[in-house]
C-alpha cells in the first residue's frame, strides 16, 4: 500500500519513538528527546510521517523561521520490512516541498551506502567531511541540497 505522508501528531510520538528505536538501535532519540521534537513542532521543526495505518517512516526537519537561515536534515527512517518501497523517497519529495528557495544541510556517516545513495538521487552533493567523526572512526560527510531554479 502507497503511505500517505502527513504531519506528524501528538498521538504519533510514541510509534516514532518505536520506529526510531527499530532503525537507530543505541543511537535513537529517547522518548524525552522525540518530546522536545514535538515541543518545536511549533517553532522550528518540521515532522512528516508515512502512514499506512502505522506509521512506517519518518523524516525530521530543523527550518529556521529566518529563510536566509539553512535548513537541517535531520533524520529520516523507514521501516526495515518495507525499505526500497520508494516511502523514504516520497518523504523527501514531501520534505523537499518545503524548502523551496533554501538551502538544505545533512550529516551521513560516510559507510551508510543506503542513506548516502538516497541523498544523492535527490540531488545533495558532497561539500565537506568531518574526518573520524562517529564511533570506530568513520568518517561524517556534509551534503547540501539547493532548490534548482
Ligand atoms: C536510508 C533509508 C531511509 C532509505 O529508505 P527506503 O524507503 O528504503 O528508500 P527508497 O525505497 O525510497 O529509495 C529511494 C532511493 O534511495 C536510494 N536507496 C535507498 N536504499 C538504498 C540501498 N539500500 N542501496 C542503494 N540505494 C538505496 C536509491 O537511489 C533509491 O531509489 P531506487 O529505489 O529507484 O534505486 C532506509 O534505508 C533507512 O531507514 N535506513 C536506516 C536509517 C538511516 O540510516 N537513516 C539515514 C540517516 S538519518
Amino acid at each position: 500500500m502507497r503511505p500517505a505522508i502527513r504531519a506528524a501528531r501528538a498521538e504519533d510520538l510514541t510509534a516514532l519513538a518505536a520506529l526510531d528505536s527499530l532503525c537507530f538501535g543505541s543511537e535513537a532519540w529517547s522518548t524525552v528527546a522525540w518530546t522536545t521534537e514535538f515541543e518545536r513542532l511549533s517553532e522550528d521543526r518540521v515532522i512528516l510521517v508515512a502512514d499506512v495505518g502505522d506509521v512506517v517512516g519518518y523524516v525530521v526537519l530543523l527550518v529556521p523561521p529566518v529563510s536566509l537561515d539553512v535548513v537541517e536534515l535531520l533524520r529520516i527512517a523507514v521501516t526495515p520490512a518495507e525499505r526500497r518501497t520508494g516511502i523514504a523517497g516520497q518523504l523527501m519529495t514531501a520534505a523537499l516541498s518545503k524548502c523551496a528557495g533554501r538551502t538544505v544541510l545533512l550529516e551521513v556517516a560516510a559507510g551508510n551506502d543506503a542513506a548516502v545513495a538516497l541523498y544523492g538521487a535527490f540531488g545533495f552533493e558532497e561539500i565537506s567531511r568531518r574526518r573520524g567523526y562517529y564511533a570506530g572512526g568513520e568518517d561524517a560527510v556534509i551534503m547540501r541540497w539547493r532548490e534548482e531554479l
